[in-house]
């Protein structure tokens, strides 16, 4: 019996779908058909080892930021409506040998008690990625793009309504963010990602010392499941080595995230199969045949076949959210479409795409200032390889409860890519006894997503009705939701709340 190698069938579906696990242009699609040639070459192994923190304290330097803050001042971006709140974007140097600046993107919360108000990093996915593309432009940052590809619009469900809020590029190749060593592009990962994150958010914190020993939140989607935790056990690990708190996180929150390979692989078919995307035989032929172990090598031809059949079967579909329509006109439109922050419409990567390219707008975001020699891309066209990623992250996720960190998993139901059900398993594999029973929560008398809470500080939330990109498709329940995370309080169990 041939066997196909792994690469084919597991990563491809796993990690190289979560290389565009943000991105819809045909440009990332692109960018992705490259890396699966890559793959295809059967001559990449990925270290799926566990993160630990053997390799963390490689020296992240930090550097003199006098003056910095107020030159990363944004007057206002070109096509912003008026707002109350001010608004900074820059560079901080991350690595100086190498050559490596991260580009951050900042919002002040826009309430009168800013200054008492927790800090939140967003991390976006992929690997590759970018938060402004997603997080600030099309999820939880307060403006969107207009179909123009020029003006914005307000999102009045901003999480800077609950929190000040900080959009960054990750890693060097991702947007704006850039290495002036190209070799970084083929040597990332999981491990430089988190070195080279903390020196961020060392140096940041420098730029901006008032936040220093405010409450600090992280927060993230799909593959930043990895990025997240990984961050906050560098923060631990530095904060424990160092014997005090260098930074004073409290918790972690990830959604539709990249947890555990193995569930996360069995979830995803047990999801098409269940939403009727996939037939009951295909999903039982993969379940049968398919080894999502993280020591398996190779798989078998029955294999290959159910999961290209199951490829075949979900390709013609919106596969971060199943029932949404497909983008089916890129163009930029004279002038903008009607739009309202409650839906989203399937090509603003598009708008987005033009609105960051704009030399005016880069030049008010203060980012490209090295001259940047390909363009702004929501997901990476730059990062060929990966080099390290865990299989899991689980044994993090218990580290944080034990640390009485708080951390919270939610699930938007309506993403086919890191669905529900792969969360459900991922939960499931840590054998928390539970706190508070399934319940649905609440807003607005509406059922917002349905809850469980385990002993050890862990919620699990759905959120009814929302794709991959949950503040994207369901804004009010997502503000509601990190509202009650900053908070630490328990979702609504009734309409009465
Ligand atoms: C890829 O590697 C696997 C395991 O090392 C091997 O069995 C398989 O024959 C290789 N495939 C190709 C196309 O080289
Ligand atoms: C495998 O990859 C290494 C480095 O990534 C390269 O030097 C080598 O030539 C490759 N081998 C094959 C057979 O493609
Ligand atoms: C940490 O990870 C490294 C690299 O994967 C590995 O060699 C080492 O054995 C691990 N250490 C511990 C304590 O798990
Ligand atoms: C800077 O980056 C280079 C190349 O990626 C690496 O070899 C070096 O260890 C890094 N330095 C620090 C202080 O992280
Ligand atoms: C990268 O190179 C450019 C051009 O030499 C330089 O202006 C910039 O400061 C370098 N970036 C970093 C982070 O060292
Ligand atoms: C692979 O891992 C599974 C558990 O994940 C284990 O049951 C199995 O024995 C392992 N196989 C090998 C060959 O190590
Ligand atoms: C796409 O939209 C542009 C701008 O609105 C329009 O000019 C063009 O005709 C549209 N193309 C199709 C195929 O509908
Ligand atoms: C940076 O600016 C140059 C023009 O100076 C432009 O060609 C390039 O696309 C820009 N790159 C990014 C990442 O914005
Ligand atoms: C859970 O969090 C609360 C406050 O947020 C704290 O008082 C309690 O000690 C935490 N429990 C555990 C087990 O960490
Ligand atoms: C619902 O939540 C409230 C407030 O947290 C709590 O007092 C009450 O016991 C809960 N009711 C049920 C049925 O769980």
């Amino acid at each position: 019996m041939k066997k196909q190698p792994l690469i084919l069938f597991f990563s491809i579906l796993l990690i190289l779908s979560n290389f565009i696990s943000e991105s819809y242009g045909k440009k990332q699609i692109e960018g992705l058909s490259h890396l699966y040639k890559e793959k295809l070459k059967n001559n990449t192994s990925i270290d799926r080892s566990h993160f630990n923190g053997t390799h963390y304290f490689s020296g992240a330097k930090i550097h003199a930021q006098e003056g910095m803050k107020e030159k990363d001042r944004i007057e206002r971006l070109p096509g912003q409506p008026q707002v109350k709140f001010k608004q900074y974007g820059g560079y901080v140097t991350v690595n100086r040998t190498a050559g490596r600046a991260f580009y951050y993107y900042f919002v002040e919360a826009q309430h009168s008690e800013k200054s008492s108000l927790p800090l939140l990093l967003w991390l976006n996915g992929g690997p590759g990625c970018s938060s402004l593309a997603y997080g600030a432009m099309q999820e939880l940052g307060p403006f969107r793009v207009h179909s123009d590809g020029k003006t914005l619009y307000k999102n009045k469900f901003a999480w800077n309504n609950a929190a000040n809020v900080l959009f960054l590029e990750s890693p060097a190749g991702v947007g704006f963010s850039y290495s002036n060593t190209t070799a970084d592009f083929v040597t990332g990962g999981d491990r430089k990602t988190a070195v080279d994150n903390y020196a961020f958010l060392l140096n940041w914190l420098e730029r901006f010392p008032e936040y220093k020993n405010r409450d600090f939140y992280i927060s993230g989607e799909s593959y930043a499941g990895h990025y997240v935790p990984q961050l906050a056990h560098t923060i631990l690990s530095h904060n424990k080595e160092a014997k005090k708190t260098i930074i004073n996180l409290k918790g972690i929150i990830i959604g539709n995230a990249v947890i555990n390979d193995e569930t996360d692989v069995k979830g995803m078919y047990e999801y098409f199969a269940s939403h009727a995307l996939i037939s009951d035989e295909t999903s039982f032929q993969i379940m049968k045949y398919c080894d999502f172990s993280p020591n398996a090598t190779t798989q078998s031809d029955e294999c290959g076949e159910a999961a290209s059949e199951a490829d075949r079967n979900i390709n013609h579909i919106d596969i971060y959210n199943i029932y949404a329509p497909l983008c089916s006109n890129s163009s930029i439109t004279e002038k903008p479409k009607k739009n309202s922050a409650m839906s989203t419409d399937p090509c603003s990567d598009y708008y987005v795409h033009a609105y960051l390219n704009r030399p005016e707008v880069q030049k008010a975001l203060h980012a490209n200032v090295t001259n940047i020699p390909y363009d702004w891309q929501p997901c990476s066209g730059v990062l060929k390889n990966w080099q390290d990623s865990s299989s899991t992250v689980i044994p993090l996720l218990k580290e944080f409860m034990a640390s009485g960190l708080r951390v919270w998993i939610f699930s938007g139901d309506t993403d086919g890519r890191i669905p529900v059900t792969s969360t459900k398993r991922s939960i499931k594999l840590m054998r928390l006894p539970i706190q508070t029973f399934w319940h649905p929560w609440y807003l607005g008398g509406e059922v917002g997503g349905y809850t469980q809470v385990y002993e050890g500080n862990l919620t699990f939330a759905t959120v009814r009705g929302a794709g991959h990109q949950v503040p994207s498709f369901q804004p009010a329940r997502a503000l509601s939701l990190i509202m009650h995370f900053l908070a630490g309080t328990e979702l609504p169990n009734s309409s009465r709340y």
